[in-house]
């Protein structure tokens, strides 16, 4: 097997998962990351990083791709080590104003489609030496957000998916933790309509929103460094949660 560690990014054609992609590159590892609309940013990615990023279409409404997403990964470099479940999308509106059809999507695409990506990696993880996986979270589904039920949902789901699997796998030498951003400019923040954010401003202890690379600098940590963390969760959020 190549000595080279392998990681498989969700969500990577932008936002925090480009820049987990970066970072990962910038640590010599190898990098599956996916895209769903984004084809353009994706090989403009894979143009930057070059041939240790390689890009690959995945929708996490489509479960069933899971497999031939880690498939792609191992495939191409004969290992996976690393899982970061970055990949997310938010659909705001008070709860009597959502379609519940809309809410349970947004459950269905944040949290089933993260968890069959995990399930179809685990025999690879499993196999390796020292694995992890890395599920983005959100401080709004620690803290609550008026307005955010459906997304506050799926993102405390994740904090209790991925302690329990934590559980489930540390004997197969696999790590599982949460990282939980805040406030991060990106294409996601920018949907937030204005008086929302400046609730949000008003609540950050730190007075700014994150950067995509503040935030993906704590999920390579907990990625590849954090050797005895396991069911933590990492708030990267300027002192939202405090
Ligand atoms: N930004 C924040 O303030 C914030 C705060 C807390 C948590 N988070 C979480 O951090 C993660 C990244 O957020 P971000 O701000 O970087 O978001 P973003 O800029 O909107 O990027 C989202 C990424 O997820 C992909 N994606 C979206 N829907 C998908 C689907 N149904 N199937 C597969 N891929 C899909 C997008 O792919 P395409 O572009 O190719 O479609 C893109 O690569 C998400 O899980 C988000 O919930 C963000």
């Amino acid at each position: 097997m190549a000595d080279t560690r392998v990681a498989l990014v969700t969500g990577g054609s932008r936002g925090i998962g480009a820049e987990i992609t970066r970072q990962l590159v910038a640590r010599r590892l190898n990098v599956v990351y996916t895209y769903r609309s984004g084809r353009r940013e994706a090989a403009a990615l894979a143009a930057e990083l070059g041939p240790s990023a390689c890009p690959a279409h995945f929708d996490l409404g489509d479960a069933a791709s899971a497999e031939a997403l880690v498939e792609a990964a191992l495939s191409r470099w004969g290992r996976l080590d690393s899982l970061v479940l970055n990949a997310g999308m938010w659909q705001g509106g008070r709860l009597e104003r959502v379609n519940p059809a809309v809410w349970a999507s947004v459950i269905e695409t944040n949290v089933v489609g993260s968890a069959q990506v995990a399930r179809a990696a685990l025999p690879a993880l499993c196999g390796g030496d020292t694995a992890s996986i890395t599920v983005v979270s959100s401080a709004v589904g620690i803290v609550g957000f008026s307005g955010d039920t459906a997304y506050a949902s799926a993102k405390a789901a994740l904090v209790g998916f991925a302690r329990s699997l934590a559980k489930e796998v540390a004997r197969d030498g696999v790590r599982v933790n949460v990282l939980a951003p805040g406030f991060v400019a990106t294409d996601m923040t920018a949907e937030i309509p204005e008086r929302s954010r400046e609730r949000i401003l008003d609540d950050l202890v730190l007075r700014r929103p994150g950067t995509a690379q503040e935030v993906a600098t704590a999920a390579v940590f907990l990625a590849e460094d954090a050797t005895y963390c396991t069911g933590t969760v990492l708030s990267v959020d300027g002192g939202w949660t405090l």
